[in-house]
């Protein structure tokens, strides 16, 4: 937007969310000062399971009224099994914003970060950079199916994968347009049109509509099995992955667990039309085991900040947000147990802020 003025939904959730979450905001703060943008940051104390104990749900009955007209929603981590079960705080809570919001790409790096051991051997950051576009509305995650006869020998179940051509249209045009505006414009599509031999042939027929749309950026596909075993052996010859629903799931935390990021890697769930915001998240949980000690990692809720400011077109301040990161996970002052070093929570955002700008 022109006046450079963004309304942030800031909803922290449980757990290690209410600790990350205030280095998250400490990094933005820094970077509206730096770079001269205003952020109307607006706290809510729903979406998580203290509010489940006050209230009965997760959310008011009018939370869209309350989130109504923000520009983006910035989200910790939601989740305490010891007293709600995780299907009532996810469906409940962070579900209903990707729903609701017609959130339909999942989006999430794939890097290798200075800083972080990497479990793959030989390799070095800069070596391994790339997106994977994961399909977030439908595919194999539908509600289209049924139980019969439970509990007896004509047990049966059934569950349906749905592909509409506007769902998987949106989301490939998405991760070619992503492609297009990288350096090495090439998107790899996973597939499995061998064995689920109707959905995924017409997956792999709308990328080839598609394409053409498109030509300046080349593409290739793998079945998903063999796609899993090249994101271990050749991580270096990807740039955007797109997949669905389910492959999506699989590779956007394979992804990340090959770079050794899954503890500080950032996601986005997108509504690219702009009708609704989206939402920006760390791919961590709520960790309830290192919970209130003051030593989770904060950098996963940062990079996702990162994140938000790009989609908000602040692309300065996230790339200064992005080298302050850098720059504190390979500090001696800045790393938190996880990797190997002695710092507070607080103490490495504080080290990221004060290298903003
Ligand atoms: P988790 O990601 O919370 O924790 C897994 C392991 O990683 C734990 O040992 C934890 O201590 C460590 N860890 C995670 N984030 C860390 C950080 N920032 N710094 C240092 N260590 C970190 O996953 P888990 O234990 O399976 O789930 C815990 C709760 O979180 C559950 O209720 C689950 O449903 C919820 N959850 C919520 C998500 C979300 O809000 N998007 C995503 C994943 C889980
Ligand atoms: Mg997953």
């Amino acid at each position: 937007n022109t006046d450079r003025r963004y309304r942030i939904a800031v909803i922290p959730g449980d757990g290690i969310g209410k600790e990350v979450m205030p280095e998250g905001v400490r990094a933005l703060e820094a970077a509206a000062a730096a770079f001269g943008f205003t952020l109307d940051l607006e706290w809510h104390d729903f979406a998580c399971c203290d509010y489940y104990a006050r209230h009965g749900q997760m959310m008011p009955d009018d939370w869209k009224a309350r989130l109504d007209g923000v520009d983006a929603l910035f989200f910790g981590a939601v989740g305490w099994p010891d007293t709600v079960p995780d299907h009532i705080s996810l469906w409940q809570s962070l579900l209903q914003f990707r729903r609701e919001y017609d959130q339909y790409v999942n989006l999430r790096p794939v890097r290798l970060m200075p800083g972080v051991p990497c479990p793959l051997a030989g390799r070095k950051p800069g070596d391994i950079d790339f997106w994977v576009v994961r399909e977030n509305t439908e595919g194999e995650y539908s509600s289209v199916g049924g139980h019969m006869f439970p509990g007896t020998d004509r047990e049966i179940v059934i569950q349906e994968t749905v592909m509409t051509r506007h769902g998987v249209d949106r989301v490939l045009r998405y991760a070619f347009d992503l492609a297009s505006k990288r350096e090495r414009r090439h998107l790899t599509s996973a597939t499995k049109s061998n064995g689920i031999a109707i959905t995924m042939p017409f997956w792999d027929a709308r990328v080839e509509a598609i394409a053409p749309e498109y030509p300046g950026v080349t593409h290739d596909k793998y079945h998903i099995d063999i796609l899993t075993a090249q994101f271990v052996m050749n991580p270096q010859r990807f740039d955007v992955v797109v997949a669905s629903n389910l492959f999506g799931d699989i590779l956007s935390d394979l992804g990340p667990a090959c770079t050794g990021t899954i503890g500080v890697a950032p996601s986005a769930n997108i509504n690219p039309d702009g009708r609704f915001p989206s939402l920006f998240e760390p791919v961590h949980g709520s960790a309830p085991d290192i919970a209130g000690q003051g030593i989770a990692n904060p950098v996963g809720q940062v990079w996702s900040a990162v994140m938000m400011l790009e989609h908000l077109g602040e692309a300065e301040a996230a790339a200064a947000i992005m080298g302050a990161i850098e720059a504190t996970l390979v500090s001696d002052n800045g790393r938190t147990r996880d990797l190997s070093g002695s710092a507070s929570t607080e103490a490495c955002g504080k080290a990221i802020a004060s290298l903003i700008g």
